[in-house]
């Protein structure tokens, strides 16, 4: 199975799980494998705040990673698999998820904390905004 080789640890697994495994996907809309994922990603998010508190850079690195294919790549497939003709607004806004993930990303190598800490406020921005105009506004959640 794909998922298995890719090596990564069991978070991104989960998603990748959730995104391509068939079973799942005959008894789930296709609604609900995004939410799920989306939930899944907010986790990571936490994850990611907390490495950047303590200056961890491997796991800063290692949880901007699984965000940026979780959120940057999955979710936003999916979305758009869901929703044909999105508008080219919300492609932008997963464009500057994917730049803010992936500049966060190129920080740790260089170990820069204001970088570090800049891109992650201005990838947090790009969720609500994106969430401001495309998730419905019965979606309570306890994250952004
Ligand atoms: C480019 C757009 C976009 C970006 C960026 C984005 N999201 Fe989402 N997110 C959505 C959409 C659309 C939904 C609504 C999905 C649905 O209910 O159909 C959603 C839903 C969610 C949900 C609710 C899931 C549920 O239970 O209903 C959470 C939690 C979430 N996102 C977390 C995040 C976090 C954390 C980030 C940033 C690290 C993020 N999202 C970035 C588009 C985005």
């Amino acid at each position: 199975m794909s998922v298995a080789l890719t090596g990564l640890i069991s978070c991104k697994k989960a998603v990748e799980v959730a995104v391509d495994d068939e079973e799942i996907q005959a008894y789930m809309s296709e609604e609900e494998t995004l939410k799920l994922a989306m939930k899944r990603t907010s986790r990571d998010t936490r994850r990611l705040a907390n490495a950047l508190k303590s200056r961890d850079w491997i796991e800063i690195e290692m949880w901007a990673n699984e965000l940026k294919q979780g959120i940057g790549v999955s979710c936003v497939n999916l979305y758009i698999k869901n929703h044909p003709g999105v508008s080219g607004e919300f492609l932008i806004l997963s464009d500057r998820f994917y730049n803010a993930s992936n500049r966060l990303i190129l920080s740790c190598k260089k170990r820069d904390v204001e970088i570090a800490e800049a891109q992650f406020g201005k990838m947090i921005k790009s969720c609500e905004t994106c969430h401001e105009g495309y998730k419905k506004k019965d979606n309570n959640s306890d994250d952004k």
